[in-house]
């Protein structure tokens, strides 16, 4: 296995590290975003790498029947402290514990750069019902905004300047690879639609430093360096606060993709 795909794989497995955290701290996608990806009429709902249940909580909320599937202990353990009345089960992407046609739609968020792509949507096709959806998500801070993308740029100084580009360009990529690799599956799936929406959420900036905690680049430093960095992001929120107030205004974005099982 070459470095890389190393790297890749301590990526994918971080998380449990900072499941509580993750449950606590990471904003779930955009109201708007999950209307669109759910259909109304859904009635069983796969939440695919469904983590700590920052999604699952509001899919349950939703739709009748939610099932999450999550490889991590430790995180699937936050989500049924959370959501208990929501079946966790344990499996992969590429190795979904559901029988064939079992769901009316399977939603990803945040996860989907973490799978065999190429298995995992033969999978998903297997567990969709003719006629359901698969829909696809990346939420995260709204970079496009400049006191978002100075911030992040002051807290990782490396990528100052090109943060911003570098994150629609990210996006660009992981839409055009995620096409690819519905299409590459065969004729499983219709055509592929993308839509992206915005939403601020009130965050306290202890909160909003500690989040950064929760991404594999940043659980996966060395402790002191990881430390570092979240004290010198929270005292630059610090000063970004106005009078008086305790939170700030966050912009986020959800950019979604969802398709059609053929
Ligand atoms: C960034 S978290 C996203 C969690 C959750 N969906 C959310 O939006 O908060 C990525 C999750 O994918 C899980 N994961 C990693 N590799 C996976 C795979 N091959 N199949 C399913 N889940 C996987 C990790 O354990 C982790 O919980």
């Amino acid at each position: 296995m070459g470095g890389e795909d190393e790297t890749h794989r301590l990526r994918a497995g971080s998380f449990g590290a900072v499941a509580e955290e993750y449950g606590r701290l990471r904003p779930a996608p955009c109201d708007e975003a999950v209307e669109w990806l759910v259909p109304k009429d859904s009635g069983t709902v796969l939440d695919l790498a469904a983590g700590a249940g920052t999604l699952t909580a509001l899919l349950a909320e939703r739709v009748p029947d939610v099932v999450a599937v999550e490889p991590d202990d430790r995180m699937r353990a936050v989500l049924a402290a959370r959501r208990p009345d929501v079946r966790a089960l344990r499996g992969t992407a590429e190795a979904i514990p559901l029988t064939d046609g079992r769901v009316d739609a399977v939603v990803v968020s945040s996860a989907w750069h973490w799978f065999d792509a190429a298995r995992a949507v033969t999978e998903i096709a297997r567990v969709l019902r003719p006629g359901g959806t698969l829909g696809v998500v990346w939420n995260g801070m709204d970079s496009s905004v400049p006191w978002v993308a100075e911030w992040q740029a002051r807290v990782r100084p490396e990528t100052a300047g090109t943060r911003g580009e570098q994150r629609r360009q990210w996006f660009h990529d992981r839409g055009a690879r995620l096409r690819e690799d519905i299409a590459s599956a065969g004729p499983l799936f219709g055509e592929v639609e993308q839509a992206s929406f915005s939403c601020v959420r009130a965050v306290a900036p202890a909160d909003l430093a500690a989040l950064l905690g929760t991404y594999s680049r940043v659980i996966l430093l060395p402790e002191e360096e990881r430390r570092q960095l979240i004290a010198r992001a929270e005292e630059l929120l610090r000063e970004r606060l106005p009078q008086g107030e305790e939170v700030l205004d966050v912009p986020f974005r959800s950019l979604c993709w969802r398709v059609t099982r053929l």
